[in-house]
């Protein structure tokens, strides 16, 4: 089974790539990453029956007709995704999505695309995945350009397009391209390097949703495995929390000062989300928030003392 990923080398991709042959034994990968991350070594991390080629390729840019050709399924995790560097070329993002729906129409290729929970921007306790505009109103340029490219597919679902899309709740957990520009990854590096972390202080107390990793990882094989209607949206999350509970476990590995400070207008939202869609399918979570942190936390530490030594050198 030809399948195609985008983005393959980043957070998300690196781990998928080193599980999917547990699942999909006769798996056949292309994967494409512009290395916009720098992230070649996820590939030496690879176990070394894999199959799979790798294609330097830019999904903004590069002619991507050659790599899906007799793909069954696409994965399509490339994206700018850090809020510091957001393109300010706006909807560039939905532009890839548009560029890699287009080969998949034209193959008859499932599309699986991960959106975002940031699309809700209501404060709720309960959100389903309704495309409902009172409670799907995104907030941030991100959050935008995942809504529009939402849209798009359901628009080309009438000619044809076949596709899973996921409305992931913030990633937390350890893979061979982990960053930290997410809320825990951040709080963690935070607390290691800098032994203080700040937080907004209208956050404190309000829940957010979050998924662990190894969740999002089984999810996406989920839907390669078929498991899931194509067309369909479907909310992710491991757990919810609150900025106050994710310092407490963080605490119970590192010690750090909390600085509280002022929120922007934008992220002022306790919302939850609802599972239940997926978990009727049969989808079960596993996540685990004090796992993801402490594993989280032990990476940065041996960064830490890797760097030391090899400053020493
Ligand atoms: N990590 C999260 O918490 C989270 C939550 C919700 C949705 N998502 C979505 O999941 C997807 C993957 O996220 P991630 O956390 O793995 O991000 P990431 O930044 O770690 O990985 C993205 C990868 O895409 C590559 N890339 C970027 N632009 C490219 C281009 N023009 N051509 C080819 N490759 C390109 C990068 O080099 C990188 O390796 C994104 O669409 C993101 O919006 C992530």
């Amino acid at each position: 089974m030809k399948i195609v990923i985008t983005g393959a080398l980043g957070y998300i991709g690196s781990k998928l790539i080193q599980e999917i042959q547990k699942k999909i034994p006769r798996a056949r990968l292309i994967l494409i990453d512009n290395l916009m991350t720098r992230n070649q070594a996820s590939l030496s991390d690879l176990p070394g029956h894999v199959p799979y080629e790798f294609h330097k390729i830019d999904v903004l840019h590069d002619d991507l007709s050659p790599y899906f050709q007799d793909a069954q399924f696409a994965v399509h995790l490339a994206a700018a995704v850090d809020p510091q560097n957001y393109p300010t070329e706006n909807l560039s993002n939905h532009r890839m999505t548009q560029r890699v729906a287009e080969e998949c129409l034209k193959n008859h290729t499932t599309l699986i695309f991960p959106s975002t929970t940031s699309v809700y921007g209501v404060s709720h306790p309960h959100l389903c995945e309704s495309e409902d505009s009172n409670t799907v109103h995104p907030q941030t340029p991100y959050a935008h350009d995942k809504r529009i490219s939402e849209l798009y597919f359901h628009g080309l679902a009438a000619e044809g397009l076949r596709f899973v899309i996921f409305r992931f709740a913030t990633i937390f957990g350890v893979s061979p391209g982990l960053r930290y520009q997410t809320a825990i990854g951040k709080f963690c590096q935070d607390a290691v390097m800098n032994h203080q972390i700040a937080v907004w202080s209208s956050a404190l107390h309000q829940y957010r949703p979050y998924l662990d990793l190894e969740d999002a990882v089984q999810a996406i094989l989920f839907a390669l495995t078929n498991q899931l209607d194509t067309g369909e949206i479907f909310n992710l999350a491991s757990l919810h929390a609150t900025a106050k509970e994710v310092l407490d476990l963080i605490a119970c590995s590192a010690s750090f000062e909390t600085k509280l400070v002022p929120s922007p207008l934008m992220n002022n939202l306790s919302y939850q989300i609802s599972c239940e869609k997926i978990c009727r399918k049969g989808f079960v979570f596993r996540g685990n928030l004090e796992a993801g942190i402490r594993d989280t936390i032990d990476v940065l530490r041996y960064q830490e003392s890797d760097l030391f030594n090899k400053n020493r050198v």
